[in-house]
């Protein structure tokens, strides 16, 4: 895992843009993983912008999302498909046939399985774009979930309703299952991008980066991937305990990379 530890919220959307921009450069056509909730905001942000300034194009590219409400149709407002076409897809040039957002309105019993089909007739993920929960869940991956799993329905846990409660209004329907990629899915992606802010993730970040691989936290996971970058801001990564060699680290990837 590569761990990046910002100053600011600000800049670990501006690093985790640079990720994409530079995917997007090499390879127009990259097939990119994206993430829902209030994390990735910032990033999306920062990405329009930089297409509006003409630095960046997503004309040639597709992407998958992780994750969707099971009982929401796209057209809802909670629905994951439809803060998609809000935050990002709207103001940027994708071509929406070619955005997917898991169907909250298929059929649960294969609806996992047409998905996971689309992200492998597309050639894979190049990049997935995630965020992580209080609990340590990404996507919709809650702790016991099988670190193999593939896209599925899963039920969501008290934690994540309250969590994401503010979202709906008091007597609105908020729905308690979601289909989701699995772990498996996303440690199939070639690079893994996780982002997190704000000192309500600390403990989080420390059992993702520097706890033992568990079930029981499925963000660590990631330590299995090939390729993980983990950007966190300050106060994301205050429960660190190796927060120095991070820099460090930083310090010499950046010096190598300015030799190119
Ligand atoms: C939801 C999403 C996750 C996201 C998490 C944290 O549960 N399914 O993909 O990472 O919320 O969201 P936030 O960035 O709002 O804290």
């Amino acid at each position: 895992m590569q761990v990046i530890i910002a100053d600011s919220a600000q800049e670990v959307a501006r690093l985790g843009a640079d990720q994409l921009s530079r995917l997007l450069r090499t390879t127009p056509e990259a097939v990119l993983g994206l993430a829902t909730g209030n994390t990735p905001i910032a990033l999306y942000e920062e990405l329009i912008r930089r297409y509006r300034q003409g630095e960046l194009s997503f004309a040639r590219a597709q992407s998958f999302n992780l994750d969707e409400y099971v009982g929401l149709a796209p057209e809802h407002p909670q629905s994951y498909r439809y803060f998609m076409n809000r935050y990002l897809f709207s103001q940027i040039d994708i071509p929406l046939a070619r955005t997917w957002v898991p169907d909250g309105m298929a059929d649960p019993a294969s609806a996992g399985e047409v998905y996971e089909s689309l992200i492998e007739a597309a050639g894979g993920i190049d990049l997935q774009v995630l965020g992580i929960g209080r609990n340590g869940h990404i996507g919709f991956n809650e702790p016991s979930s099988s670190l193999g799993s593939r896209t599925r329905i899963k039920t969501l846990a008290p934690q994540t309703l309250a969590d994401n409660s503010r979202f709906f209004a008091v007597d609105e329907f908020q729905p308690s299952l979601a289909i989701t990629m699995g772990i498996g899915t996303i440690l199939r992606s070639r690079k893994a991008l996780l982002l997190a802010t704000g000192d309500a993730k600390a403990d989080a970040v420390h059992a993702m980066v520097e706890g033992p691989v568990t079930a029981s936290c499925p963000a660590s996971a990631l330590q299995l991937h090939p390729c993980a970058v983990v950007i966190v801001d300050r106060a994301a990564g205050a429960r660190l305990q190796h927060g120095e060699y991070y820099q460090r680290v930083r310090q010499q990837t950046d010096q190598l990379s300015s030799r190119d």
